[in-house]
């Protein structure tokens, strides 16, 4: 089966499965305390800073929901887009696990920005409201979107004059760094991130995230909330090695290149056809569309995708490190046949 539904349904890249076999000899000590993981801990740190303080855990979910444990007081809320993975794609599970009140934004393009925020800061001190302490940005954004660095360093001085954290879950922050040909550190803690979700699950490996604080005092909580939250894998070799396939090299990169540089083939095929109309940029791996209503049906019967939006018939294509060009002139001849 072969689709454009999302990045997470591509397999895992060879060369994390390779890794894998490397580190599956002998014992290991359990829970992160291996060789493995302190070379990944070390390539992450390579990655975003050597002052950072990563650490690795099973789910992006798992992530965000911790990273909001660590850092607010239950009545303290997270300002965020309003199609922000945390507040539409986690099941309730930051407000469950914390309590904290999630603030979501009405956007158009999945970005907000401090003039959005500002309005919401007229309560604080007042005992009755929740306080905003957190803003949690998405980059790439769910809608495909990207925040320039000086986007991001706009909302973390907003942040730091607010006595507020900037967050940013970084699902797909590969897609990010290539697209804007910057550094990962240039795109986070250089731009006044405070804490970082860093996906590796979406570009080649079977699974692994790891959350980065920008450095030990925002994160000298966290290994115990950690293991609390559930997220503390014992065999965390395996999580390790995927995270050094991914990062020795340059993998991370020629995958995120390829995934965005597949979207932008798509792209140009898509606009060339009269009935489909691009919803959004295409800035990173993901289309959006809204076609036909009598496509969706057949289309997805061979190339499965998501309705986005079913009310104005928007659909999601994403692409990933795994799309080929059969894939896209397959999709864009089966559309033609449609029409
Ligand atoms: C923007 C974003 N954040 C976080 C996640 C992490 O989700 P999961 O808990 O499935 O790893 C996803 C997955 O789709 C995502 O798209």
């Amino acid at each position: 089966m072969r689709g454009f539904a999302s990045d997470n349904n591509a397999g895992a890249h060879p060369e994390v499965l390779k890794e894998l076999e490397k580190v599956n000899t002998d014992h290991s000590v359990g829970y992160g305390d291996d060789e493995y993981t302190r070379k990944a801990i070390d390539l992450l740190k390579k990655q975003f800073g050597a002052e950072t303080d990563p650490y690795i855990v099973l789910t992006g979910t798992g992530a965000n929901t911790l990273i909001i444990q660590t850092l607010l007081h239950s009545f303290q809320a997270v300002v965020c887009a309003n199609t922000a993975h945390i507040n539409v794609d986690e099941c309730g599970a930051p407000e469950l696990l914390t309590g904290s009140k999630l603030i979501s934004i009405e956007t158009n393009n999945g970005k907000i920005k401090p003039d959005d925020i500002e309005p919401l800061l007229h309560t604080v001190g007042f005992e009755h409201h929740v306080q905003p302490k957190l803003i949690s940005i998405t980059q790439p954004t769910e809608l495909g979107t990207l925040y320039s660095i000086d986007e991001i360093k706009s909302l973390s001085a907003f942040a730091k004059k607010n006595d507020m954290y900037l967050h940013i879950d970084g699902a797909r922050l590969a897609n990010a760094a290539v697209a804007l040909g910057e550094s990962f550190k240039a795109i986070t803690f250089d731009a006044g991130a405070d804490v970082v979700s860093f996906g590796g699950t979406k570009n080649g490996l079977i699974m692994g995230e790891a959350v980065i604080f920008k450095d030990q005092s925002l994160g000298e909580n966290f290994k115990y909330i950690r293991k609390q939250g559930m997220q503390l894998f014992s065999k965390m070799r395996y999580l390790s090695a995927q995270f050094i396939a991914y990062l020795n090299g340059d993998l991370w990169q020629s995958n995120a290149l390829h995934a965005n540089s597949m979207a932008n083939k798509l792209r140009e095929k898509i606009e060339e056809i009269d009935a489909i109309s691009l919803t959004q940029n295409v800035e990173s791996n993901a289309l959006f569309a809204t076609i036909p209503e009598q496509l969706i049906e057949p289309l997805q019967q061979e190339y499965f995708f998501y309705v986005w939006n079913p009310e104005i018939n928007e659909v999601r294509w994403m692409t990933s490190w795994d799309t080929t060009m059969e894939d896209i002139n397959g999709f864009v001849e089966k559309i033609k046949s449609l029409l």
